[in-house]
Parts: C-alpha cells; sequence; structure tokens
C-alpha cells in the first residue's frame, strides 16, 4: 500500500461508492467505485457492501467512511435517509469488523466539507462557510475559520412548518416533478432562511445537483456567494479519507 494512500467511502441512499485517495493531494488514485445501496438499508446489509467496495481494492489499510447520519463517538444518533434499524448502531465497530481494517465514520456532509475546505472551492476561507449537499436529503457542514461544528443537520431545520430537506431536497423535485424553477425558488428561500440565521461568508452548494447549478443560479438571491463544489460527487470519498487520517494521527499523539 502507497504511503499517503486512504481507501475513501461514501455511503448515499442510492449508492456505496469508493475509491483510493491520496490525502496530500486530494486526488483520487483509482477509478471510483459503486455499488447500489441495499434495499432495506439494514446495518448488517450496509456492511456486507462496504466489505465489498473494500475487497474491490484488495484493501488492508485505513478507511474512511462519510454516512447519512448524526454520527457521535462513531455511533449514528440518527436515520432520515437510511434504515431506522442503524439508529445506535456503533457504525465504526460493525465496519471495522466487517472489513476487518480499522474504519472511522462522520456524517457524510461533514467529510464532504472538509475536502472542499482542504482542496475545493472553500479552499483557504476563512469565516463562516456552510456546505450544503442536495441529494435525497439536505446535509449541511458548518465551518469557522476552517474549523467544524460537527452534525449541524441543517437540512432539518423546521421550515415552512416542515422539515427542510422535506421541501428543497432534489428528491422532492423529482417526486413533485418540479420545474428547475419552481424547484429553486423554494431552495432560495431555504438559502435565504440559512443567511438570516448564520450570516455565512460563502455557501457551497454539493452532491448530485449541484452539477445543475445553471439551472437555477439565477434564482438565488442570498447576499453572500453561493457557489458549487469543485469537487462534485467525489468530494465525500475524499474527505472521508482525509479524515481518517486526521484521526489516527490524533491516536499516534495521544
Ligand atoms: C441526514 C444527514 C445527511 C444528509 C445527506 C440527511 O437526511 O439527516 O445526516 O448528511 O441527509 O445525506
Amino acid at each position: 500500500m502507497a504511503e499517503n494512500q486512504i481507501l475513501g467511502i461514501d455511503v448515499g441512499a442510492s449508492g456505496i461508492k469508493g475509491a483510493i485517495v491520496n490525502i496530500k493531494t486530494g486526488e483520487l488514485v483509482t477509478e471510483r467505485f459503486r455499488v447500489p445501496t441495499p434495499f432495506p438499508s439494514k446495518p448488517k446489509a450496509v456492511a456486507k457492501s462496504i466489505a465489498e467496495v473494500t475487497n474491490h481494492f484488495e484493501w488492508k489499510g485505513l478507511i474512511g467512511v462519510g454516512f447519512p447520519s448524526v454520527i457521535q463517538k462513531g455511533i449514528a444518533k440518527t436515520a432520515a435517509n437510511i434504515d431506522k434499524k442503524w439508529i445506535g448502531t456503533d457504525v465504526e465497530k460493525l465496519l471495522s469488523s466487517a472489513t476487518g481494517c480499522p474504519v472511522y465514520v462522520r456524517n457524510d456532509a461533514d467529510v464532504a466539507g472538509i475536502a472542499e475546505l482542504e482542496f475545493g472551492a472553500g479552499k483557504g476561507k476563512k469565516g463562516t462557510v456552510i456546505l450544503i449537499t442536495i441529494g435525497s436529503g439536505l446535509g449541511s457542514a458548518v465551518f469557522t475559520d476552517g474549523v467544524l461544528l460537527p452534525n449541524s443537520e441543517l437540512g432539518h431545520l423546521k421550515f415552512k412548518g416542515m422539515i427542510a430537506e422535506h421541501y428543497a431536497a432534489d428528491s422532492i423535485r423529482k417526486r413533485l416533478e418540479l420545474s428547475w424553477d419552481d424547484w429553486g425558488n423554494r431552495f432560495n428561500e431555504y438559502l435565504q432562511h440559512l443567511e438570516f440565521i448564520f450570516s455565512p461568508d460563502l455557501i457551497l452548494l454539493g452532491g448530485g445537483s449541484s452539477k445543475k447549478f445553471e439551472k437555477y443560479k439565477h434564482l438565488i438571491k442570498t447576499d453572500c456567494s453561493v457557489i458549487p463544489a469543485k469537487l462534485l460527487n467525489h468530494a465525500g470519498i475524499i474527505g472521508a479519507a482525509c479524515l481518517a487520517s486526521q484521526n489516527t494521527k490524533k491516536t499516534m499523539t495521544r
């Protein structure tokens, strides 16, 4: 296993994606490998799919995983877009035993944010930076002067009498067959709400719909700039690998 290389895995509602990452440059050193997220997405089944991704790379080293729930001390505390069985599961323990490798896990949007601030559109940005990932849900990562406030879950703010992601996630655009203009207006309202609460200096957009930014860019009317994340849907993989590297360093200096 080459130096500075870590396997990063991003667990999403529809797919589990992995690649080996050079954590010094933030580049993928292999092609991305994807398997569909099992349905139902119960712990055992997902752990098996993660082991499949690990085996595909014949990987025997550190693994970083971005997971779509609040993660505290390796344990999943919520499950909005994944099976409820995950709540209370020690995800790090389960995945370490399924893969036979040391595994570190954090919220998927948090790790995507880590990657964007290190290598992408947020590189070197000070002040309050918020990354919103747009997909089946709305994920968030909040930074002040480069320091992450973990598990911010801004997609679960109460908004318009409902959970914000039930109003403005991409899955809602698809389910309600909203035009890009109709969805873009909803998303703009959501971003304006975030701006009202946090007064961010910059908002980054990640996840699948950040690639379609041209379709709704003209509807975004915030004071702060809003730009698509640079690493697009690789951010989760890259950030997961970076996180694993940061954690081993911490363990070694303890
Ligand atoms: C989850 C978050 C996650 C986001 C994106 C939300 O439903 O609550 O933890 O970051 O989806 O996957």
